[in-house]
């Protein structure tokens, strides 16, 4: 066979280790690969795509980015998109195309399958949101880089008697606020699935002082809505999948600005970023992805196709692309009660 393979969205660490994964089991089924540069995008116009070798996909598994490159190209919003994109896989002489990647990029994927081409998805970003799977790329990593950094601001604000406002990525979900923050002993987690108010933040703090606590850590998703929160410079600037840039709200900013104004008590910010997403995957990232990868070409060995390798209870199972595309999965509610017995 000849497949190609490629990476989409926001980079996450452990996209090198499936690359890596796709490679090594396609070059010892005798398959040839092609890598799709920068998502997208490198199937749309002319196309850019490298002849992946075993030497190209050698040393990779544990650096973070992706050698392929990524991007937010969104070939849905060109005129005759889809048949741009067979186009260039046909040129190719491409029978199977492999798709790293989060809700939006998948959703292209989806669309290209309905067009009737054969498309395997593998999960990706570090927001860990996709319907139909228990683990995405990435995610491990990033909650790891926060519960490094909580340990690190607990100290600061303990040795200053502040609040820490500590802002994480989470575009519509809380997944990483919510396992970093258990992980990191957050005093109060903001995701976008619980609404709680600025009152409710105060009140939490004034009790916390009162049991003598004289420091507190409240980890916050980039995604939460709270009114009077958001900077409204936020809402001009959309990526192609029209998404507002979540950075530019400063929702922890805001949230900072807001506790010492209404409480009186001394108030620092971290924003996290794009930390998150860098440098090298973890162990649990390494094996995942490598899993997944090895499990997309055997996939399209076995001719299943339209459907997404998730992860379910530590098995891989086939998921319907379809029922993937756009869709959010929320965090786990009763793992929410749970941190709040810590708060
Ligand atoms: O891909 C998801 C994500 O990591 C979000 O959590 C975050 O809001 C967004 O990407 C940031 O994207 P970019 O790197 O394009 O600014």
């Amino acid at each position: 066979m000849r497949l190609a393979v490629m990476t989409g969205g926001g980079d996450a660490p452990g996209l090198n280790a499936a690359i890596r994964a796709v490679g090594r089991r396609a070059f010892e089924r005798g398959d040839s690969v092609v890598g799709i540069r920068n998502g997208w995008q490198g199937l749309v116009g002319e196309g850019d795509s490298i002849e992946l070798t075993p030497q190209a996909v050698s040393g990779i598994l544990h650096i973070g980015g992706t050698i392929l490159g990524t991007s937010r190209t969104n070939p849905l919003k060109r005129p005759g998109g889809i048949d741009e994109v067979q186009r260039n896989l046909r040129v190719r002489g491409i029978d199977v195309l492999i798709v790293i990647g989060g809700d939006d990029t998948l959703s292209v994927a989806s669309a290209l399958h309905a067009a009737g081409f054969p498309v395997i998805g593998i999960p990706k970003t570090m927001d860990n949101d996709l319907p139909g799977t228990e683990y995405c790329i990435g995610f491990p990593t990033a909650v790891e880089t926060v519960t490094e950094a909580l340990d690190k601001l607990h100290t600061t604000a303990s040795a200053h008697h502040r609040v820490l406002v500590v802002e994480v990525m989470g575009r519509e979900a809380g997944w990483v606020a919510l396992t970093g923050g258990l992980a990191g002993g957050a005093d109060m987690i903001l995701i976008p699935e619980v609404p709680v108010s600025l009152d409710d933040v105060c009140a939490h703090l004034d009790r916390r002082r009162k049991l003598g606590k004289d420091f507190s850590i409240i980890v916050v998703s980039e995604g939460v809505e709270m009114p009077n929160l958001v900077s409204t410079e936020a809402v001009h600037e959309r990526d192609e999948f029209g998404h507002v840039r979540l950075d530019r709200r400063s929702v922890g900013d805001t949230l900072a600005r807001q506790i010492e104004a209404k409480t009186g008590l001394e108030t620092r910010v971290t924003v996290l970023g794009h930390i998150q997403r860098g440098g090298p995957p973890n162990a649990l990232d390494r094996v995942m992805a490598t899993r997944l990868g090895v499990a997309a070409v055997d996939y399209a060995h076995d001719g299943r196709f339209g459907v997404l390798v998730g992860v379910q209870g530590n098995k891989l199972v086939p998921v319907d692309l379809a029922a993937v595309a756009g869709q959010t999965r929320g965090v786990d509610l009763e793992l929410y009660e749970l941190a709040r017995t810590f708060f």
